[in-house]
């Protein structure tokens, strides 16, 4: 840090924890240590997940960087989030991240903004209830319950891919009532991971960038057809059978706007896109964190399997049993707090004031749950597994906005209640009767992608005795 930086960071550090408008607006900090033309790109692209959490340590609300010549205000205090996520979609809409998104995702609840998006929004919501979710959770019990039958004590599996399949058996099987042939699955599986993985990097390099014919970008373009087609095949089943299934795509089928017009086949299309996007990748890496955190702190797994054993005596769990699992809630929010998405804009439609900050319109802001939760302000050594954080007392403490998994507002996660069932429901099934341990020597570390995953994660599997004697 040069020496301004740091006369800067230490006359802020005594105000760090307040966020107060004063009447004096100021413009932002412009973050040190950026390169001619390049601005920020390169820490943004070779160490994300240590420089964005970096950018905390300035004390300031709201700092400025440069993805290349274009400015990017990331939001780092939990305030300044709440000011800009909670009023909604008055004064910003979707960002550029979500502008990459779009060619691949089409015009679908989470690429639009406004009054599309208020409209779309209202057409899924009744397969969110919390009646549906309880529904679901048999079928994700179920589909854990199908994984682990193939399993042998002893066995060494890599359980990134297998909870990124579970995830998407609980999602096709819950909200599209079908299960997928293998080639479709596989489609999709590799189209959103694509999707996932390029991301970041198409949201930070200049878009110019997307045309060159680099092994990456035509393994991208190849991946994105193969999912399209996937998913139109599935549309046209569905519209060559004509029938009612009670899922989310009947429903889409058969929506009429408000002049008796069906959905174009495109906007269907955007639809499912969307929710295979948010619905497999997101709990899929996140169900692989809870099996590595459990796995790799004894202690923790000591409790969950008493908590599992005292409530479920060896039986599977049903959705009635989850609110039982209290220790379990704890673990899923620590692993929520640590491993949970890196990077989320919005784009500002109007000048705008966040804390002291003046921002002009057609600004480019950034939001990190990522940066957030890892801020030592708020979580005291935040790189610690430590679920006691979230004890009635101790969560009390933390201040609102500090911990968004989920987000807030407008745009905040329709598959939020979807979700914490899935990582308990699933999670429960597998531990009442399994021990996954890591396999020794293999380093985890995380990945940062739009969202955060892990490098991989073999572990063995052992099985448990049903008394719950072995921990
Ligand atoms: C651990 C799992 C998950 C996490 C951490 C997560 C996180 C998020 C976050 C932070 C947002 C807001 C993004 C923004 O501010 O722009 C979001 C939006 C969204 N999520 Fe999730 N999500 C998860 C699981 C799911 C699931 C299972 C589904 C569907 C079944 C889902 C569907 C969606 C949709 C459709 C949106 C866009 C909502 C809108 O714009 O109105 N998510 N998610």
């Amino acid at each position: 840090m040069s020496d301004s930086a740091s006369d800067h960071a230490l006359r802020r550090s005594r105000t760090i924890s307040s966020f107060e408008r004063r009447s004096v607006a100021i413009d932002a900090y412009d973050v040190p240590g950026r390169w001619p033309v390049l601005g920020h790109i390169v820490p943004m692209l070779r160490r994300p997940l240590e420089f964005l959490p970096g950018l905390a340590r300035y004390g300031e609300d709201v700092v400025r960087l440069r993805f290349g010549t274009l400015p990017v205000y990331v939001l780092t205090h939990p305030g300044a989030v709440r000011e800009m996520l909670v009023p909604g979609d008055r004064a910003y809409k979707r960002g550029r991240i979500f502008e990459k998104l779009e060619p691949a995702l089409g015009k679908g609840i989470a690429t639009v903004s406004g009054a599309e998006h208020h409209r779309q929004r209202k057409m899924l919501q009744p397969v969110f209830t919390r009646e549906r979710i309880a529904n679901y959770a048999a079928i994700m019990g179920a589909a854990a319950r199908e994984t682990v039958a193939g399993w042998c004590d002893g066995d060494q599996i890599a359980v990134d891919t297998v909870m990124n399949d579970l995830a998407l058996t609980a999602l096709t099987r819950s909200l599209f009532r079908f299960t997928a042939s293998p080639e479709t699955a596989e489609a999709i599986k590799d189209g959103m991971h694509q999707l996932t993985r390029g991301l970041l990097l198409r949201t930070i390099l200049p878009t110019a960038w997307e045309s060159v014919p680099t092994p990456g970008n035509i393994r991208f373009r190849r991946a994105m057809a193969r999912m399209h087609r996937a998913i139109d095949d599935v549309i046209l089943d569905y519209r060559k059978a004509d029938q009612d299934r009670g899922d989310v795509l009947s429903a889409l089928l058969a929506a009429r706007d408000d002049d008796g017009q069906q959905l174009s086949d495109s906007e269907v299309h955007a639809q499912v896109m969307t929710l295979a996007l948010t619905g497999i990748e997101a709990p899929g890496a996140a169900l692989g964190w809870v099996m590595h955190e459990i796995g790799s702190n004894p202690d923790v797994a000591r409790q969950v399997r008493a908590e599992l054993d005292a409530v479920l005596g060896g039986r599977l769990p049903t959705y009635d049993d989850l609110e039982r699992l209290t220790y379990l809630d704890r673990v899923i929010d620590e692993v929520l707090r640590m491993h949970t998405p890196l990077v989320f804009m919005r784009r500002t439609l109007i000048d705008v004031r966040i804390g002291n900050t003046t921002i002009p319109a057609d600004s480019e802001l950034v939001y990190s749950p990522y940066l957030l939760h890892h801020d030592a302000r708020w979580f005291h050594d935040p790189y610690r597994f430590d679920p006691d954080r979230w004890l009635p007392e101790n969560r009390r403490r933390i201040p609102k906005g500090a911990f968004i998994p989920f987000a807030a507002g407008a745009y905040q996660c329709i598959g939020k209640l979807f979700a914490t069932v899935e990582l308990k429901m699933v999670t429960a099934a597998i531990c009442a009767n399994w021990r996954l341990e890591p396999v020794a020597g293999a380093e985890v570390r995380e990945i940062a992608t739009a969202l955060v995953r892990p490098n991989h994660l073999p572990m063995t599997v052992h099985r448990r005795n049903q008394a719950g004697a072995s921990s």
